[in-house]
C-alpha cells in the first residue's frame, strides 16, 4: 500500500513520523475518514469542508484541501481501489518541535494520507441489529472538532467490545447524544430524533445525509434530545457513520429498542443510503 507523507508517495511501512510530532506527543491535529464506493469518495466535499473547520478551530493553517483530495485519487488508483470498498484517511498535526504547549513558530504542519480497502461490516448487522451499551460522556467540550485526541472514545468502544456490544453511546445529563464513533437517530412518535449539532456530538456527514433523506421521504425529523429515562417511547434507534452507514440499534444495555427487531423507518433509510451510496455517480 503506498500512502502519503508530507509530500511524498512512498509505501506504509516506509512512511515514519519523529516522535516529536505534536500528533504523537498532544494529539494536536485533526483527522478525517470519508468513504469510497467502487472508486468514488463519498461526500469528499463535505469531509473537507468539516476538516477545515476543524483545522481552523485549532488555529492551525490549513494546507491545500483540494490538492489532498487530489493525492487521495492519485493513491486510490495507485493501490487498485477503483473497484470494492476503500476509506480515504487524512491527518493533520501542527508539526515536529520540541516539546511545549504552546504553538511553535515557524513549524510546517505534518500531512498524512491513506487510502486502504474496507470490509463492509458483517451483512447480518444490518439486517437483524446490534447491541449498544450506555457509557457516562466523559469528553471535552468541543466534540466538535474532529481531533485525534480520542481516548474517551477509546475507551468507551473497549467498553461495549467487553460487552459484546458494537458501539458505545454517550449519556450527558441524561441524554442519549451520540456513538463513540457514530451519531445516534431514534424514533419517538413516528419522528425521526436525533442530537442537534453542536459543541456536544460530531456533527456527522452520514447524520446530514440520513436527515436529508428522511425529509425527501416525507418521514417528519426533528433535532432534539433522547431522553435515556423515555427510553420506553423510544420505538427505532440507529447508528449513522462514514463506516458504520445505517445501522440499527436492536439492543440497548440488554434490553430491547421497540419490540426488539430492526423498524420500518430504519429500514427505508438503510435502503435509501444503500441506494444513494451504491448509484453510480
Ligand atoms: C464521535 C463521532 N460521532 C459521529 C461520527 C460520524 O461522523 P461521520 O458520519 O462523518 O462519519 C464519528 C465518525 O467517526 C465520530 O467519531
Amino acid at each position: 500500500m503506498l500512502v502519503y507523507l508530507n509530500g511524498e508517495i512512498l509505501p506504509h511501512e516506509s512512511a515514519r513520523i519523529p516522535v516529536d510530532d505534536r500528533g504523537f506527543l498532544f494529539a494536536d491535529g485533526i483527522y478525517e475518514v470519508a468513504r469510497v464506493y467502487d472508486g468514488r469518495p463519498f461526500r469528499m466535499d463535505a469531509h473537507l469542508a468539516r476538516m477545515a473547520d476543524g483545522l481552523r478551530a485549532i488555529r492551525l493553517e490549513a494546507p491545500d484541501l483540494d490538492r489532498l483530495a487530489a493525492v487521495a485519487e492519485e493513491l486510490l488508483d495507485r493501490n487498485n481501489l477503483r473497484t470494492g470498498g476503500a476509506t480515504i484517511y487524512i491527518q493533520v498535526t501542527r508539526g515536529v518541535a520540541p516539546r511545549k504547549h504552546a504553538f511553535p513558530a515557524n513549524v510546517t504542519p505534518t500531512v498524512y494520507v491513506a487510502a486502504k480497502p474496507f470490509q463492509d461490516y458483517p451483512a447480518e448487522y444490518f439486517d437483524a441489529g446490534v447491541a449498544a451499551i450506555r457509557v457516562a460522556d466523559t469528553r471535552w467540550a468541543r466534540c466538535d472538532i474532529k481531533s485525534v485526541a480520542l481516548l474517551p472514545n477509546v475507551l468507551a468502544n473497549q467498553a461495549a467490545h467487553e460487552a459484546g456490544a458494537f458501539e458505545a453511546i454517550f449519556v450527558r445529563d441524561g441524554v442519549l447524544i451520540e456513538g463513540s464513533h457514530s451519531n445516534l437517530l431514534g424514533v419517538i412518535d413516528g419522528t425521526l430524533v436525533t442530537y442537534p449539532k453542536c459543541n456536544y456530538i460530531l456533527g456527522g456527514i452520514t447524520r446530514d445525509v440520513v436527515l436529508d433523506l428522511a425529509r425527501q421521504l416525507g418521514i417528519p425529523t426533528r433535532e432534539g434530545p433522547i431522553h435515556e429515562d423515555r427510553f420506553a417511547d423510544v420505538t427505532e434507534l440507529f447508528l449513522s457513520g462514514t463506516t458504520t452507514e445505517v445501522m440499527p440499534i436492536t439492543r440497548l444495555d440488554g434490553r430491547p429498542v421497540g419490540d426488539g427487531t430492526v423498524g420500518p423507518i430504519t429500514r427505508r433509510l438503510q435502503a435509501a443510503y444503500r441506494e444513494l451510496t451504491r448509484s453510480a455517480a
